[in-house]
């Protein structure tokens, strides 16, 4: 009678397959002691719990503290015969509250969390953390053939306590979990845009693993190319190219390993990164917006931007006394005394041709601006870890890379680089990662570039740093003499500081105005960014406390969500914009390698997101802030952001906001004036499904057009009384429209 007990409670607490010997129940005692761990142990007045709820829900409410299971299974030397790879096996829990330590028959397996104890007191494991715990099958502690015992001594700190969810288990290893297949790290390679990518496995197995690598390629729901690779995984790393997925068009690609011996698979299915800019030209192409504003009589700084192999010439007809030309590196400086327009043209001659351009200088205007900022800034990619060295290897790489030849210029240090406390004569001073902040400027200056600065009116940034209350004078002053170019000023702390608060509109314009007095009178062209998260409307009333730009939301993610809640209801705020007046600015760009912080990675928006969030910022005429490590650019960010056409709209020198139509299916047609009379259309794709369709220009409200151009791969569209739109989920087309 006895007997046949003993292998009924083994019958319950076991299912055999072929693979694994799972386990459902087990015996049960609150309390501690060694002599539980072991397999011998007299475990027969113990109760039978369950092993997928808390011991809660099983007759120990509100029980906090140690208590052990133990688990009686039989080990059937099939299932190490049956098994692929004979070497390792895994005992598998899907979670344990809190902390465990798990021995199979008296020898420990694994341990997750702190005992009370251990050094530093308890610690949970963590909630609904997975144990695998890895043995070796020839470990002497197992038993085939015979009753094993696993004990599990689980502390509970408080709350709800024991082994929980839905399978516990003792398997074999298959050969699929020797290997790991990595196809996100590396970066897509694009050379003549045809995309490559590296993908590396590691094989922990000792010996060869083979498999077979297949990928596809898939374009508007359509398969476009297959490739099949045979694949013998060395033990260790193994980096195998996959070459020609190039694609014009949005699409992604299914990576699928399947291992020979089981037929296991791995997979990774990515959005492959699609190139739409036209490769750049030898001859000269001058790409700076067509006007530039400057206060009277303060230092004058404008690089001209311009593509082309190098060296080039510059040459300028009409300059305005008081500035001058470096003619190799184009950079105009000086000081001009009186105020006015200055209409200048600039040539550029390099050994293939030249190009020409008229530009406006704008002396002593309202505002500072004539079109929206173009530049980085060091917040979505560093956060508060920004430093003079990263600050410094961006500026490099946006001369190198070839960015600055496209309009790029501001280099803006946002929170982070302040000290802890003021000089004796009361003059802000950066921290140690900051050596000298006039040298940085200087720096900045003699490569073309512009040197932003970042605080607030509050006593502390959002960061933590020092701020600038009542020190507004001072540090106007500070700035100026590093050869601060562009100040973004943020709310922060200056909300919290008053007992009260700030109650209303105008409490919240006065330390905006102050700062605007100040950077006044610092003799500078200071460029004032107002950040107050777009609260009471600062679209109204930023020009009026001498705003350029202005923050209308709060802070962007690199996510469609964000993008999408951000970006698309910008209509109001951005129907203020205007070269005259300033510009609506709805965050940084998310494009690149961001991370707020030391660890950087590729954003997360899919590359038809990235065509969207580039074409309707230029659409808004928001300020254009690069927001990634410059250093580490991969060709598709590149190719985004260096398409001239793309960002002359956002350059345009009107710089007005879009209108904005929604179209059945989650579609929105965005519609920019331009100072030349055509229009900018974005047709953006919302949804979650491709967009085939063809649209009767009627319908867009472009019934008069002479020319429709594809903006991103600057191309005419054949001039007919329809368009046929081919735009993937969450992208967009972007058109200029020349009526007749
Ligand atoms: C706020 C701003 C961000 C950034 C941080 C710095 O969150 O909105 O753009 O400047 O502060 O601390």
């Amino acid at each position: 009678m006895i007997k046949y007990l003993i292998i009924i409670s083994f019958l319950c607490c076991q299912l055999v397959s072929a693979q694994k010997v799972q386990f459902t129940t087990a015996v049960f005692q609150t309390g501690d002691s060694a002599l539980w761990a072991t397999q011998s142990f007299n475990d027969k007045e113990w109760k039978p719990i369950g092993l997928q709820t808390y011991w809660e829900e099983q007759g120990h409410d509100k029980y906090d503290g140690f208590a052990w299971y133990r688990i009686h299974f039989n080990l059937p030397s099939s299932l190490k015969e049956k098994a692929a790879l004979q070497d390792l096996m895994e005992v598998f829990f899907p979670g344990i509250e809190d902390a465990d330590i798990t021995y199979l028959n008296g020898a420990e397996i694994g341990r997750t969390g702190l005992m009370p104890e251990d050094k530093g007191g308890f610690r949970s494991g963590g909630k609904y953390r997975e144990r695998h715990y890895i043995l070796r099958a020839d470990l002497p502690a197992l038993r085939w053939d015979k009753d094993n015992v696993l004990a599990i001594r689980v502390y509970d700190g408080g709350g709800t306590g024991g082994i929980v969810g839905a399978q516990s288990f003792i398997r074999f290893l298959e050969p699929v979990d020797y290997i790991s297949m990595d196809a996100q790290s590396s970066d897509f390679k694009i050379k003549d845009k045809t995309v490559s990518k590296e993908i590396t496995f590691q094989n922990r197995y000792s010996k060869n693993l083979d498999g077979v690598l297949t990928t596809t390629l898939n374009c508007n729901d359509s398969l476009v190319k297959k490739q099949v690779k045979s694949v013998s995984l060395m033990p260790g790393k193994n980096v195998i190219s996959v070459l020609g997925l190039a694609s014009e068009e949005a699409a992604t690609v299914n990576f699928v390993f399947k291992e020979t011996i089981k037929d296991s698979i791995l997979q990774s299915i990515q959005d492959v990164p699609y190139i739409l800019t036209p490769k750049e030209k030898k001859e000269p192409k001058i790409n700076s917006a067509s006007a530039f504003g400057c206060k009277l009589g303060v230092p004058f700084q404008f690089t001209i931007a311009a593509t082309g192999t190098r060296p080039m010439q510059f040459e300028i007809t009409d300059l305005p006394k008081g500035l001058k030309l470096d003619a190799v590196k184009g950079i105009i400086s000086g000081k001009v005394e009186k105020e006015g327009t200055y209409r200048i043209k600039i040539t550029a001659k390099n050994n293939t041709g030249k190009d020409q351009k008229i530009v406006d200088l704008l002396i002593g205007t309202k505002n500072t601006i004539a079109t929206p900022p173009m530049g980085w800034n060091s917040w979505n990619c560093w956060g508060l870890s920004v430093s003079d060295e990263k600050v410094k290897s961006s500026a490099d790489a946006m001369i190198s890379s070839g960015l600055a030849n496209h309009g790029w210029s501001y280099m803006n240090i946002d929170d982070g680089w302040e000290s802890s406390e003021r000089a004796d004569n009361g003059s802000i001073r950066a921290n140690e990662k900051f050596p000298d902040m006039k040298l940085l400027g200087d720096y900045l200056h003699s490569h073309g570039l512009k040197f932003g600065i970042y605080s607030s009116p509050g006593p502390k940034t959002c960061g933590g740093y020092l701020g600038s209350y009542q020190n507004e004078e001072s540090d106007a002053k500070s700035y100026a003499s590093w050869g601060v170019d562009y100040l973004k000023y943020d709310l922060c702390s200056y909300r919290r500081y008053f007992p009260k608060g700030i109650l209303t509109l105008e409490e919240l314009k006065v330390p905006y105005l102050k700062m605007y007095r100040e950077l006044e009178s610092s003799g500078r062209n200071i460029v004032y960014s107002l950040c107050e998260y777009g609260v009471w409307d600062v679209w109204k009333w930023g020009s009026e406390v001498g705003g350029n730009i202005w923050r209308t939301t709060g802070d962007i993610s690199d996510n469609w969500t964000s993008l999408k809640e951000i970006g698309f209801t910008q209509e109001i705020p951005a129907s203020y914009n205007g070269s005259d007046y300033g510009f609506g600015d709805p965050d940084m760009l998310i494009v690149g390698y961001v991370g707020w912080g030391d660890n950087l990675r590729l954003t997360r928006l899919t590359p038809s997101e990235q065509y969207t969030h580039i074409s309707l910022w230029c659409l808004l005429s928001a300020p254009l802030m690069l927001g990634c490590d410059l250093a580490r650019m991969d060709p598709f960010t590149y190719n985004l952001l260096s398409n001239d056409e793309v960002l002359a709209i956002d350059q345009d020198v009107v710089g007005k906001g879009p209108k904005k139509t929604d179209l059945p299916n989650d579609i929105q047609l965005w519609v920019k004036d331009l100072a030349d009379g055509s229009k900018a259309a974005g047709l953006f794709n919302l949804g979650d499904k491709l967009l085939k369709k063809s649209f009767k220009l009627s319908e867009l409200g472009f019934a008069n057009a002479k020319s429709i151009r594809d903006v991103w791969r600057q191309k005419n569209l054949p001039s007919r009384d329809e368009i046929e739109v081919n735009i993937p989920s969450h992208g967009v087309m972007l058109l200029k429209i020349v009526s007749k």
